[in-house]
């Protein structure tokens, strides 16, 4: 059976096609680190968050000399700790972010990072991320969760380590 060059040619950029996106894929599972949420950061009773160690008073706690973890609970349209008040780590920090939902699924994208994770009820979302240099970011919610998704945001605020230290010291 005769092929036309054509044929051939379109055939050939259609496997190329497929095996790039499979590569794409399997780019962002292996060398990025993308992956589902799965139970590796802990399960928690959706309902009995005002009785968990961390989740009942979430916030910043430093726990090494230059590493913080933050528990934060994302709720029917904001984010505890970052919509009222920020979140506040200093530069030069290793943070890991502890998530998990008040009520209904949610999103936790530090706009402008690597950190996003979906926020399940019940499940805890772990990410770990660096934060060299002062800085702004945003906070996001990018997964539909009521009628106020739209203005579900937050702010996570990167300051220099002397004023870290200044705003801490009255906490
Ligand atoms: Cu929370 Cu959308």
């Amino acid at each position: 059976m005769e092929i036309h060059r054509f044929e051939r040619l379109w055939l050939g950029l259609s496997i190329l096609l497929v095996v790039a996106l499979i590569g794409t894929v399997a780019y962002g599972a292996v060398a990025e680190g993308v992956k589902m949420v799965d139970d590796s950061g802990g399960t928690v009773q959706p309902g009995e968050l005002s009785d968990h160690p961390e989740f009942s008073d979430p916030g910043v706690r430093q726990v090494g000399e230059n590493e913080y973890e933050v528990w934060v609970v994302p709720r029917q349209f904001f984010f505890d700790p970052g919509t009222s008040q920020p979140i506040r780590v200093p530069a030069g920090s290793t943070v890991t972010f502890h998530v998990t939902s008040g009520d209904v699924v949610h999103g936790f994208e530090v706009a402008n990072t690597n950190i996003n994770t979906m926020v399940i009820p019940g499940q805890i979302a772990t990410v770990t991320a660096e934060f060299d240099d002062p800085a702004e970011y945003g906070l996001v919610c990018h997964e539909y969760c009521g009628s106020g998704h739209h203005s579900m945001e937050g702010k996570l605020e990167v300051v220099p380590q002397s004023q870290f230290n200044a705003t801490e010291a009255g906490a």
